[in-house]
């Protein structure tokens, strides 16, 4: 295979000098360095992951607005929300189908791993705090935490009532003091996911600040520097085939229509 220009493919002996283990089923062929500037460099977020990403911070944005300013506003609350509905069951199959960084299997740790990391986050670089290159232990948290309650406020949201302009599809279904509830549990969900975004962009701050790590330029390139080395294994994975991203988001959208009009109960 031709190497990009600037790229090379990593070496046998380099992946033994870092003890960099490899997992099964990536090939180290596709463990590729981009060697311009002196600086290691990898492909890490594929561009769905970084469309779905910024996509995502812009309908939260859109719906607090939205949701807050009542009125009129309500009808954009209704569409950004059926799209976050979208974003959030992409990533989830994404994380099952996407490239290597993307896939929950390779980034969801249990417990013992999540500890272990906490341990390490005041230490510099040693080899016990091994920089992962994908979301760390933690982050690996902060991301499904963020899919379950993000996924939550939609759902509650389609059985929740302004009692003015904005009905959600199922809320007649359930009887007015369900969806009252659901109303309440809307409200109460909304303040669990600022709380969220604050925990979220202050430990961003401190990778960036204190740990050195620019996670957010790597949000916009999809790329993280590695020198030396210093990384976990090598995992850059060419990104999937546009037509298994068009697959995914056709039938995201399929679902999201049928379950916006109630197809399903047809
Ligand atoms: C509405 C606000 C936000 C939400 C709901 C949100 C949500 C998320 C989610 C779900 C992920 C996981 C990405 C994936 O694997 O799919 C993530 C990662 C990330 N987010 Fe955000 N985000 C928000 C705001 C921000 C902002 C304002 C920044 C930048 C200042 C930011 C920077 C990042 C970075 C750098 C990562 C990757 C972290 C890593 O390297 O492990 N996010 N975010
Ligand atoms: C994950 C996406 C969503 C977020 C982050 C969100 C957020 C919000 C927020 C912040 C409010 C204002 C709550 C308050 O008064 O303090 C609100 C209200 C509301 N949302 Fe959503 N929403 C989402 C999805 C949806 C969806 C999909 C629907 C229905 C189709 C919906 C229906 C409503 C209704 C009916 C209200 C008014 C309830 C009330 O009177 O408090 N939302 N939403």
């Amino acid at each position: 295979m031709e190497n990009e220009p600037g790229v090379e493919h990593a070496k046998h002996d380099e992946v033994a000098k870092y003890n960099l283990a490899k997992p099964d089923g990536v090939e180290l062929d596709s463990v590729t360095r981009d060697v311009t500037a002196g600086e290691v460099t990898t492909r890490v977020w594929d561009w769905p992951i970084r469309l779905f990403h910024w996509l995502l911070v812009l309908a939260i944005a859109g719906l607090f607005f939205t949701g807050k300013q009542g009125g009129n506003w309500m009808q954009w609350h209704e569409y950004i929300g059926y799209s976050v509905l979208g974003l959030i069951l992409f990533r989830v199959i994404w994380g099952v189908v996407g490239s290597y960084h993307a896939k929950f299997i390779n980034f969801v740790r249990g417990p013992k791993t999540v500890f272990a990391y906490m341990k390490t986050l005041n230490k510099k670089d040693a080899p016990s705090n091994p920089k992962y290159l994908g979301h760390n232990p933690m982050g690996a948290l902060s991301v499904i935490a963020f899919l379950v309650v993000i996924g939550a406020q939609a759902i509650f949201g389609l059985f929740a009532d302004d009692d003015i302009m904005l009905r959600g599809p199922y809320a007649s279904m359930v009887g007015s003091e369900l969806s009252s509830l659901f109303t309440q549990l809307h409200q109460w969900n909304s303040n669990l996911i600022l709380a969220l975004i604050g925990l979220h962009i202050a430990a961003i701050l401190f990778y960036v600040f204190i740990k050195k790590d620019n996670l957010i330029k790597a949000m916009f390139t999809g790329k993280k520097s590695s020198i030396g080395g210093r990384f976990e294994p090598n995992m850059s994975e060419k990104s999937r085939p546009y037509w298994l991203f068009i697959i995914v988001v056709a039938l995201v959208t399929t679902i999201v229509y049928a379950v916006a009009n109630k197809l399903f109960l047809a």
